[in-house]
């Protein structure tokens, strides 16, 4: 699935397949949108993960794929 530059992850999964992904600020701040990332590089935007949850999640709402591409546990 792509996700436009000018939408988030969120809500491009919502939009394309998920409608009931689960979320609610969609500013990184919340944690609702917490997802597992199997493979793939994020490029984090929110100040709320911590280092070892980074390490294998990502906050859909706010951040992005770092080189493209991310498999994601949804
Ligand atoms: S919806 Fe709150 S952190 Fe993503």
């Amino acid at each position: 699935m792509a996700v436009p530059a000018d939408t988030s992850a969120l809500r491009a999964i919502r939009a394309q397949a998920l409608p009931d992904l689960p979320y609610s600020c969609e500013r990184g701040f919340c944690g609702t949108c917490q997802q597992r990332v199997p493979a793939g590089t994020v490029d984090h935007r929110d100040d709320l993960l911590t280092d070892a949850e980074r390490a294998d999640s990502l906050l859909l709402c706010v951040s992005r794929a770092h080189g493209g591409r991310l498999v994601l546990d949804l």
